[in-house]
């Protein structure tokens, strides 16, 4: 039946059927919050590519809805963003009523195939009835191709300082900010990163939006890369620093990575939610995302999360958390106060079949790993590794994974805090686990392909001091 299929995730959004990979447009209005993403219609590999629609009163219980914008003779709707255009800069809003504003990359594949280098191009359209249906601007494209071939992926937001709104905009290999007041004429403004960060693939879906620390606000310049992640493949990567209306300086030098593992990509925040910063991404890798055996969708979005800003021995680094909108039920299903046992057997408390939260904090600073399994003897490890001061997600032994040669593998990723403590979350769903480790300044995302759903397990530690493991039900989210 619906949503109960092989693999199912019954936590993270997927469509009921066929291909989907970016979150597009992502935008909280009137008590909605909006996620439209890159959908094929037509078949479960990438294909000319639709705004799918999904809306929610909470990030986690979606509906999803009609199929918000079509191809059109400009080309495909890539990615891109949705604003509310509270003061009607556009004209588009009727009646005293804020239109909610599309912007997205037209990329036209007979351009393409003549290689022009001009055919991605940025377009906008409108909506009146908070999203449902949408209007494509007779004027488009708003934002035409000075020639570079990867010219897309518009984030759009509002400056007030200059009562005009930014475009955030991936140009190949560095990004390009241009201005507008109406969202129909765009300016350049300048360009960032030719020689920051990673440079490993072309630089995608990029974010620009404020976060405050210890009462000040900094600038974080979200960039998508795809190749040239820290595990392989396509991650997100990201910068620290200021913003002044015109252009973006990082106050480092270094890349920093908002999630370690294999699969989270093209995450940016959601417009028009105040204060928070609310961060979601593809669970997938586009090194196998056409390869999963997955029928009849393929992928899902990570657990929508929460941004934050800490200053670890003076590096500003993001930390992401679960919003708190997930809810953990009680009581918990098991708790295992200063584990000594070293075992490979999973606890059987899954039964339901429901994702759950695992909570472990202990007062050392030495290797653990927790193991997820089955009956079927199948596993993921999760773990803190102290002598490389890493911490790791294998599913080498995940289940099904010789649909791509690189998938059955074991990635890692540093540890930044200095505490003492040790404190690990883990939000497993059917096919996919989150790590969020130091109160989510590392942060890993894992798919994985079992026969049946992986329970929790202790397989060493934490030893020698207090520790204390908690295991909680999250509940199903479609009904
Ligand atoms: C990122 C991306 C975007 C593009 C879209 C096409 O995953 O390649 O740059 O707009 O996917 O589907």
């Amino acid at each position: 039946g619906l949503y109960k299929e092989l693999y199912r995730p019954q936590l993270h959004f997927s469509p009921k059927a066929h291909w989907m990979n970016d979150p597009n447009g992502m935008v909280y209005n009137k008590g909605i919050y909006h996620l439209f993403f890159q959908y094929y219609p037509d078949g479960s590999t990438w294909g000319p590519m639709h705004w799918g629609h999904a809306t929610s009163p909470d990030m986690l219980h979606w509906k999803e809805q009609a199929i918000a914008l079509y191809p059109d003779s400009l080309g495909y709707i890539f990615s891109g963003s949705a604003v509310v255009d509270e003061k009607n800069t556009s004209g588009f809003g009727k009646k005293g009523q804020a239109p909610l504003v599309a912007i997205f990359t037209s990329h036209d594949p007979i351009g393409e195939k003549a290689r022009t280098g001009k055919y991605e191009n940025q377009s906008i359209a409108y909506s009146l009835d908070n999203g449902i249906t949408w209007t494509k601007y007779a004027g488009n494209p708003v934002l035409k191709n000075p020639g570079i071939a990867d010219f897309r992926d518009p984030k759009v937001m509002w400056y007030e300082a200059s009562k005009k709104w930014i475009m955030t905009l991936a140009t190949q290999d560095r990004i390009t900010f241009y201005s507008s007041p109406n969202l129909k004429e765009w300016t350049r403004e300048s360009e960032f990163g030719a020689k920051a960060g990673a440079h490993g693939g072309v630089w995608e879906c990029p974010d620009l939006f404020p976060l405050t620390h210890a009462g000040k606000q900094y600038w974080i310049l979200i960039v998508n890369i795809n190749p040239g992640g820290p595990n392989g493949g396509s991650a997100t990567q990201y910068f620290t620093g200021q913003f002044d209306g015109h252009g973006f300086t990082a106050n480092h030098t270094n890349i920093k990575w908002l999630d370690y593992g294999p699969d989270e990509y093209a995450g940016i925040t959601w417009s028009n939610t105040g204060k928070r910063k609310i961060f979601l991404g593809w669970m997938s890798n586009w090194a196998y995302a056409g390869e999963v055996p997955t029928h009849p969708w393929r992928s899902a979005m990570t657990i929508p999360r929460e941004l934050g800003l800490a200053n670890v021995n003076g590096r500003l680094l993001i930390k992401s958390s679960p919003v708190r909108e997930l809810k953990k039920q009680e009581p918990p299903l098991l708790t295992i106060t200063n584990n000594r046992a070293t075992t490979t057997k999973g606890y059987d408390t899954v039964r339901n079949e429901e994702p759950y939260m695992l909570t472990l904090t202990a007062d050392t600073i030495k290797d653990c790993s927790l193991v997820l399994s089955n009956k079927e003897g199948e596993q993921v490890i999760v773990g803190y590794d102290a002598s490389a001061n890493q911490y790791y997600i294998d599913r080498t032994r995940s289940g099904k994974t010789g649909f791509n040669k690189g998938f059955a593998s074991r990635h890692v990723a540093p540890r930044f805090a200095t505490n003492h403590t040790l404190r690990l979350v883990l939000v497993v769903d059917r096919a996919s686990v989150e790590l969020f480790a130091d109160d989510g300044l590392t942060v890993m995302t894992s798919i994985f392909f079992s026969k049946s759903w992986l329970n929790p397990g202790v397989i060493d530690g934490p030893r020698g001091g207090d520790s204390k493991i908690v295991v909680s039900r999250l509940g199903r989210v479609w009904k």
